[in-house]
């Protein structure tokens, strides 16, 4: 199968940490790509990120000038779905929640052409589930980036239970074209990694309610005994607590409520509190503005 041609535009919705890093791997690919957010100014301040995160490679003389610039003009930011209509990929990254991810699927069928792929970046909603009310569920599939998406070379291509082949075809090949590493997987809760991981983060979380060590030190042992690039409590303040106290939430209930994906009270309450992690300066670490260090 064919990946997606170059000449069609891809659509992002949501330009959050992940819309943003996926807008980017998408024009840096040479399509142009339409940015959506539903919060004022999200999308071009996603833009905006993309700018400053690539203007240090320029300014180090790791990337031209002209590349940059011709990046940006690629990517557009947009305000409205109707602006989407000329997309042949539209690749979700809103809130992990299914009520509202059905919602914009239901809107993005009555837009787009029937030819266009739908996809979700979903963490660990059912693609299946997704796609139940859903005039044509065979056009979506799962297309799971990680955190950075720019740096991160797997991708997850999920198959519902109506996902067409050749659909799950174009966007493996799609995003091998992309630079990135694809593995299918069927659309079981969590999926592969995120299932794997939930363990990680789990048990991390019980040795700091049992107060058996502090953040810092099992980052550091995590980092430096197990080889592991960052420890549980950095990655989660990267990824977000509220996005990953929502994964875990979903797992756990999609696995009719089984003690091992029990949800952590800890980070329960540093979702309550508000404290998101890096996207709001604050979680297990604090970072100061522009900082990419975590200061305990
Ligand atoms: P985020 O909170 O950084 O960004 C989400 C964005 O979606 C926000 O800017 C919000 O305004 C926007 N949004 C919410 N509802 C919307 C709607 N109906 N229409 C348009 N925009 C809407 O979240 P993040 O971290 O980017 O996650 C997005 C998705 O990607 C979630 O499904 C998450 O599970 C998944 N994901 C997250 C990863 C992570 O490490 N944070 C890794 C891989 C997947």
């Amino acid at each position: 199968m064919q990946p997606l041609a170059t000449s069609v535009p891809v659509a992002v919705i949501g330009a959050g940490a992940m819309g943003s890093g996926i807008a980017q791997v998408a024009g840096q690919a040479g399509h142009q790509v339409f940015l959506l957010d539903q919060r004022e100014g999200a999308a071009e301040a996603g833009r905006q990120s993309i700018a400053n995160i690539l203007q240090r490679r320029v300014d180090k003389g790791k990337m031209e000038q002209a590349d940059l610039d011709a990046l940006l003009d690629r990517i557009k930011p947009v305000n409205e779905l109707k602006e989407l209509a000329e997309a042949g990929l539209v690749i979700e990254a809103i809130v992990e929640d299914l009520d509202i991810k059905r919602s914009l699927l239901a809107d993005l069928e009555a837009l787009c052409g029937d030819n266009t792929i739908l996809a979700t970046n979903t963490s660990s909603i059912s693609v299946t589930a997704l796609s139940a009310e859903m005039q044509h569920p065979e056009r979506l599939v799962g297309m799971h980036f990680f955190n950075p998406a720019p740096l991160m070379a797997l991708v997850e291509v999920i198959k519902g239970l109506a996902t067409s082949d050749d659909v799950a075809k174009c966007v493996y090949a799609t995003a091998g074209q992309w630079g990135k590493k694809p593995v299918t997987a069927t659309s079981t809760p969590g999926f592969i990694v995120n299932r794997v991981a939930r363990p990680f983060y789990a048990e991390s979380l019980r040795l700091l309610q049992e107060q058996t060590t502090d953040s810092a030190t099992l980052d550091a042992i995590v980092r430096e005994a197990g080889g592991f690039r960052m420890g549980p409590f950095e990655l989660t303040d990267l990824i977000g607590h509220d996005v990953n106290y929502a994964v875990t939430t979903s797992v756990f209930n999609s696995y009719y409520q089984d003690t091992r994906f029990l949800p952590s009270l800890v980070q329960k309450e540093l979702v309550e509190a508000g404290r998101l992690g890096r996207k709001n300066g604050q979680g297990f670490y604090s970072y100061t503005e522009g900082s990419q260090k975590p200061e305990p």
